[in-house]
């Protein structure tokens, strides 16, 4: 029989079933499995299992992250979103009262995502290119209290930071899953890591947390930081 507890992390639970313990959010639509993955009733409520093999932000929940901006009722600006996969997630995690714009620009990825947006009143997506806010600028309500970044880019911390330049104001925060072989195949992993890190806090940013998702993904980093001071 699965037990369910709420984790640290408001709206993350963590579900245990014999000997496996695994990360789960609460269905905001109970009786669907977004992408094929488990979903746990318990009570009244249904949990969707969230596995760190298929998201960056599940795998840096469980490489230990300490801060959580994405919480109930938190406006999300969620950039690289694919087929909703992780969106879903959020999408659980912010509940009714908040939201996820999810960009995304590939055409088959975005239809998946209108998909999931027609059961999910609180995703809407957002068929544009992450490099230029203002272009979406009109559809998105702000301020925005988080971005979320998971791009295959290779100016990663430059689309952030345009990104928050344009959407949030002070006390905002930034995630961003660094996928190193998209900016640089030939350059160490930590040289690539520093570039785009040095260039978040040449910008005013404040990177307080820096998380290597291995073994759970491969050359790739999850930084988080901080909007104290105007971004350049
Ligand atoms: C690694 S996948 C994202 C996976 C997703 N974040 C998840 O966890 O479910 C990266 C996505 O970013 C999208 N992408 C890359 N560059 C983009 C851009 N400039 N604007 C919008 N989407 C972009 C790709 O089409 C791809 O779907």
């Amino acid at each position: 029989m699965s037990t369910v507890a709420p984790h640290k992390f408001a709206g993350v639970y963590t579900s245990t079933d014999g000997e496996y313990t695994s990360l789960s959010t609460k269905s905001l639509v109970p009786g669907v499995s977004v992408y094929g993955e488990k979903l746990v009733n318990v009570g009244q409520d249904e949990f969707r299992i969230w596995s760190p093999r298929r998201s960056k932000l599940a795998a840096a929940i469980k490489k230990g992250l300490a801060e959580m901006p994405i919480q109930p009722g938190s406006k999300v600006l969620y950039l690289g979103a694919a087929s909703g996969t992780t969106v879903s997630h959020c999408s659980d995690i912010v509940g009714k009262g908040g939201v996820i714009y999810a960009v995304e620009f590939a055409p088959r990825s975005a239809r998946d995502l209108v998909q999931l947006a027609a059961s999910r009143t609180n995703v809407i997506p957002i068929i544009e290119d992450a490099r230029h806010p203002t272009r979406y600028a009109p559809l998105v309500s702000g301020p925005i209290d988080v971005i979320y970044q998971d791009v295959a880019q290779p100016n990663q911390a430059t689309i952030l930071c345009e990104n928050l330049k344009t959407f949030c104001s002070f006390g905002a925060w930034g995630m961003l899953a660094i996928k190193a072989r998209s900016i640089d195949s030939a350059t160490s992993l930590d040289k690539v890591y520093n570039k785009e890190i040095a260039e978040l806090d040449r910008r005013g940013l404040d990177v307080v947390e820096n998380i290597d998702l291995e073994p759970l993904e491969r050359d790739h980093r999850f930084v988080v930081c901080r909007v104290t001071e105007d971004v350049t």
